[in-house]
């Protein structure tokens, strides 16, 4: 039997997908209909796009659909002119406890390598507008790595990290092993990945994947505030500045510094380095107009 799956148009083959492609599906401020995630803009001003994941039962168990979606609604605010951050969250249990298991499971070699599996979890990744991962409870697995994606980890202080694929006999599959080790170290990234043991919030924030802890319930209006603070800013040099950062992950110090470089004289070319500078000699705060 195939069905349609209205919130990701793929065509559902499998009867095991079933049950939850006939889940009820729920309506973004936009009107898209999302099955897996909810989907809206906070702030004040409305210019932060905010994504909960939103499978309680699993866990956010990360299914194809749900990261399907994700994709969709990253394609929207990066569409939208208003939205100039983005805050993903899931629960106060989960931010998410890895990619679907039982989706898995019985996954062959020739699928995973032929179909090129995962390949489209990179959206996270290549997203322009900054993206804020507010972590409350297991970040575990492809959770774990969907966090690091992002490019500013907040932490609930009960928050747990680790990437256990070592102990389900496969590795880290979505830049775990890359991304990990950038960010807290070789030791304690092959003790998490060789072991499959957790580290808390407050490890994750001594070894610097996270850079700052809240209470479970404080923690998405931070996140939320601090969208608000990059979304205040020009949207145009926040995207320089976030590629440049990110170059570091790539690049010889020199050709990142060089890299740096003419990304600083091209905001020369912008008007809204001309409104900053204007309103810091004037004494007046800036009004940016993304051009
Ligand atoms: C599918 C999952 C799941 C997962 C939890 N569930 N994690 N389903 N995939 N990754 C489901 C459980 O089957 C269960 O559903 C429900 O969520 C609640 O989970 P429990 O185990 O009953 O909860 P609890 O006892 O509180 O334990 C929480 C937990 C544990 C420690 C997070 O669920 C756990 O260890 N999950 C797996 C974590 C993991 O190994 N992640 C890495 C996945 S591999 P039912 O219906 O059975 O009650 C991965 C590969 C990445 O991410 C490769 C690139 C992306």
């Amino acid at each position: 039997m195939a069905l349609l799956c209205r919130s990701t148009g793929l065509l559902l083959k499998h009867s095991k997908l079933l049950p939850s492609a006939l889940a009820a599906t729920r309506q973004s401020s936009s009107g898209v209909q999302y099955e897996y995630i909810l989907v809206d803009k906070k702030g004040e001003k409305k210019n932060v796009g905010f994504i909960q994941l939103n499978r309680p039962k699993a866990l956010n168990a990360l299914c194809d659909g749900l990261m399907l979606e994700v994709g969709k609604a990253l394609d929207a605010f990066e569409m939208d002119s208003e939205v100039g951050a983005i805050v993903v969250t899931g629960s106060e249990k989960a931010f998410a406890a890895g990619a679907d298991i039982k989706e898995m499971q019985n996954r062959t070699f020739q699928e995973c390598y032929g179909g090129n599996f995962l390949a489209h979890w990179n959206r996270v990744s290549t997203v322009k507008k900054p993206v804020i991962a507010a972590v409350n409870g297991f970040a575990l697995g492809g959770g774990c790595e969907f966090a690091m994606m992002c490019d500013i980890i907040y932490a609930g202080e009960k928050a747990q990290f680790g990437q256990p694929e070592i102990l389900l006999g496969t590795i880290p599959g979505a830049g775990g092993t890359q991304r990990l080790t950038r960010a807290v170290g070789k030791s304690l990234a092959m003790e998490m990945v060789l072991t499959g043991d957790r580290i808390s919030a407050q490890e994750a924030k001594q070894s610097g994947l996270v850079s700052k802890i809240f209470p479970v319930d404080q923690l998405v209006p931070e996140a939320i505030k601090c969208g608000e603070k990059i979304a205040g800013n020009s949207k145009l040099v926040s995207a320089m500045a976030k590629e440049s950062v990110n170059a570091a992950f790539e690049l010889t110090l020199a050709e990142g510094s060089r890299f740096e470089k003419r990304l600083f004289h091209a905001t020369f070319a912008t008007e809204d380095r001309k409104e900053g500078m204007s309103a810091f000699v004037e004494k007046r705060k800036a009004a940016f107009q993304d051009k």
